[in-house]
């Protein structure tokens, strides 16, 4: 299934905390780092494991289940997907990071980048895009669209909460990748909004409000 809607009592009850009104900049970015981690947690459940053997504390051979070294890049979509990475980095550590960002062409209003920097080898590595808003979609398919120009050929986004309107968009233009977020939420405003969503993640992440 490619859109996972994590339904964790975790996961659930700091999303219900994210969307309280007047939530102070300390919070909401805590809470933010927090969420992102135990979606990463469910992000990487299918990652593939290896047989190995080691010797054990007592000196005996046993066999044991290890990660088979599958590269990831953690690809944090500027401004409000930076909020995410602490969180999501603490459970990959070794992760190497693709930034990007992007802005909105005012004529055409299609996303472009204006920041690229992709790490090495991408055609080998997982991208998990992290964004915590999926709202149009327009910003992750234009990432998406990259990664894949770039080589990359698995590709898994973690998104806070996410709109139908973006989630149907997405998977429109790329049906292979993966959704992983804590919420669908109702709809878009005509502000471009989600309802009931967060407000602007990123103004909330850096106090810009
Ligand atoms: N970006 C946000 O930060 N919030 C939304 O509701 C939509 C896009």
């Amino acid at each position: 299934m490619a859109l996972h809607i994590i339904d964790h009592p975790l996961v659930q009850h700091k999303l219900a905390l994210l969307r309280e009104q007047g939530i102070s900049t300390k919070s909401f970015r805590e809470l933010v780092s927090e969420v992102g981690t135990l979606l990463t947690y469910e992000a990487t459940k299918s990652l593939p494991l290896e047989t190995q053997t080691i010797k054990s504390w007592e000196g005996s051979d046993i066999q044991v289940s290890k990660l088979q070294g599958k590269k990831i890049t953690v690809v944090p979509i500027l401004r409000a997907g930076l909020g995410m990475m602490d969180g999501v980095m603490e459970l990959i550590p070794a992760a190497k990071v693709s930034v990007v960002g992007l802005q909105r062409n005012e004529q055409t209003l299609e996303p472009v980048p204006y920041f690229e920097k992709l790490v090495g080898k991408i055609d080998e590595r997982l991208s998990l895009v992290i964004d915590p808003m999926l709202a149009t979609g327009g910003s992750l398919i234009a990432t998406i669209d990259m990664l894949k120009e770039a080589g990359c050929k698995q590709i898994k986004a973690v998104i806070l909460v996410a709109a139908p309107e973006g989630v149907e968009a997405t998977l429109n233009a790329h049906p292979d990748v993966e959704i992983y977020t804590a919420s669908l939420d109702s709809h878009l405003n005509e502000h471009g909004y989600i309802v009931p969503g967060l407000g602007d993640a990123g103004d909330k992440i850096f106090g810009t409000l």
